[in-house]
């Protein structure tokens, strides 16, 4: 339970949700996302309670794909603003308001999407930002010195006189029209409410100011914040550290002892050097090598832990276990549930050899909470869910520690330098927790599982000579049954087809392949068939995702 005062978004399906909360963390408060049915008495819970004990300082309601009067559209509590917080709507959430305070929401003339012009009042959330420059849009009108067609009344004189104006960044078809409980701090040439106060405490606006198109977006909601809602400057990664490790501390007391699985990737990686942060020699560390790994992978993961942060470490070499279990299974999902299972047989084999055990570390990160408490919107997709340790510490009486479980991955990598990790693992690409296995179409056989990672390894080498790597979010080789005739020597061959696959993307949700260069391409093809026994053909993936997925199992 963190007991940091905070600013709660509302998340109603927006696709911005998410960036909200992170710009907000990014001004310094620590902000959670919830979903809008968030029951009513929770948030008044926390709206009174005292400050630095978790109090709710703001409540922020996100955008969503729906119209207010599209039958089953998502709506929290009206009894909502009357809570005596500070309320900021954006977008959908704005039109919530106006919707619960009687205005008029309708669906406009013409849809706004892009830069578009806002003049707005000077008040609290408008406070400091200045005007710009007066070429093109509303300007331009005020320039001629004549108002926009269809503007008359209040509008068209705040056009013509001097409100300040900036571009702001638009992305809806339903508008207020009429709001007359509030006071209108905004207009657009298709908003007459572009921006809304009420009783100086709620405020509404049509546009996004957590993108980056939105001119001035950042201290808009810096005044939100501040301003507003009184926040304190609560969250930095520097103090997300030291607290943390305070806490650890003190949640394992003086002689608890801990274990936590090590993958090597960067969330086990960061919550391990955390936890021995707090406690040193009493965490232990299970790696397990399933013989799934990447080239040099483990060599990797014990050099950094054991030799670098002299951290205690199991190595637990189970390559042939998971390969005679894997033997003649063919079917992606049949394949990870094999593997997640003899996963979870061997933790907990390792936690009982080792005994005398009270806590599990676990790398849990915040989107992953998000999505498997279903949390926030129904048009969230899902990325597969990765194998770990769930179930084990019922089963063994542990107790878990998620020390990284309100972090995004990118304040996971800010928390993982500061704390002094490598950047072989900082900057690593991610891995999927089946390993090699997710990108060997069919059975997991000895023979594919060298070509996958041999041909992966120079995949990788060639993106980081050409100095692609650090640009792209996935990139690597995979094998299936398939085969082709080659020509080796003067006689003709059968070997296996390498497909390479690289992608670029935003947290995995979409994907897209990378248009490398082709000489690029072909430098990876020659030396896969040239380095690699037993491949005659490499092909490229260019599927996109959707439809395809960005592992091929
Ligand atoms: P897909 O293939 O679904 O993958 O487009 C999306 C992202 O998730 C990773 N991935 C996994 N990660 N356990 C994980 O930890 C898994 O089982 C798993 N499957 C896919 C994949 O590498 C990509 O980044």
């Amino acid at each position: 339970m963190n007991t940091k005062d905070k600013v709660v978004v509302l998340d109603f399906g927006g696709q911005y949700s998410h960036l909200i909360v992170r710009r907000c963390r990014e001004l310094g408060i620590y902000t959670e996302l919830h979903p809008y049915d968030v029951p009513l008495k929770e948030l008044k819970r926390g709206t009174q309670a005292e400050e630095g004990t978790g109090k709710i300082k703001g409540i922020i309601l996100s955008g969503s794909p729906f119209s207010v009067h599209e039958p089953g559209s998502p709506k929290c509590s009206s009894e909502i603003v009357d809570l005596n917080v500070p309320i900021l709507g954006i977008c959908y959430g704005a039109q919530l308001i106006a919707y619960v305070k009687g205005g008029v929401v309708g669906e406009g003339k013409k849809s706004e999407f892009g830069r578009t012009e806002l003049f707005f009042k000077d008040c609290a959330l408008f406070d400091e930002l200045t005007e710009r420059g007066s070429e093109g849009g509303i300007s331009s009108y005020r320039a001629r010195g004549k108002a926009p067609p269809g503007l008359a009344g209040a509008r068209a004189e705040s056009v013509m006189g001097q409100s300040p104006t900036i571009n702001v960044w638009m992305s809806h078809g339903d508008v207020i029209e009429r709001l007359a409980s509030a006071d209108i701090i905004g207009y657009t040439m298709n908003s007459p409410v572009a921006a809304f106060r009420i009783n100086g405490r709620i405020y509404g606006v049509q546009f996004h100011p957590e993108v980056h198109h939105t001119e001035k977006g950042e201290k808009i909601l810096w005044n939100f914040l501040y301003k507003i809602c009184g926040c304190e400057r609560n969250w930095t990664i520097e103090s997300f550290v030291r607290d943390k490790i305070e806490e650890i501390k003190s949640a394992v007391g003086a002689d608890g002892r801990v274990i936590c699985g090590l993958s090597g990737g960067i969330d086990s990686s960061t919550t391990a050097l955390l936890v021995n942060k707090a406690i040193g020699v009493r965490l232990m560390c299970i790696f397990v090598d399933n013989g799934l790994l990447r080239e040099g992978e483990k060599e990797a993961v014990i050099n950094t832990f054991r030799n670098n942060f002299k951290m205690r470490l199991v190595f637990v070499d189970v390559k042939e276990r998971f390969l005679e279990r894997l033997r003649g299974v063919k079917d992606a999902e049949a394949k990870r549930m094999v593997i997640g299972e003899l996963f979870i047989n061997i933790f907990e084999e390792e936690a009982k050899k080792l005994g005398n055990v009270d806590f599990l570390a676990q790398g849990t990160i915040y989107p992953d909470r998000i999505e498997s408490a279903g949390a926030s919107s129904r048009n969230a997709s899902r990325i597969k869910s990765h194998h770990n340790v769930a179930g084990l510490p019922e089963k063994l009486g542990l107790k878990l520690i998620e020390p990284i479980k309100d972090l995004y991955k990118d304040e996971v990598r800010e928390v993982a330098k500061e704390l002094g990790m490598p950047s072989q693992i900082l900057n690593q690409h991610p891995f999927p927790g089946p390993g090699l296995a997710a990108r060997i179409i069919g059975e997991v056989t000895e023979d594919k599982l060298r070509i996958c990672r041999e041909a992966s390894h120079v995949v990788e080498e060639e993106l980081k000579k050409s100095g692609w790597y650090g640009k792209v979010w996935q990139a690597f080789a995979m094998v299936g049954d398939d085969v082709a005739t080659g020509v080796l020597g003067d006689a003709r061959s059968l070997g296996r087809i390498v497909t390479i696959r690289v992608v670029e993307s935003s947290e995995a949700m979409t994907a897209d392949f990378v248009k490398l260069p082709y000489e690029l391409l072909e430098s990876m093809s020659k030396r896969i068939t040239n380095e690699v026994k037993g491949v005659t053909w490499v092909t490229y993936a260019i599927s996109s995702k959707p439809p395809a997925t960005i592992e091929p199992c």
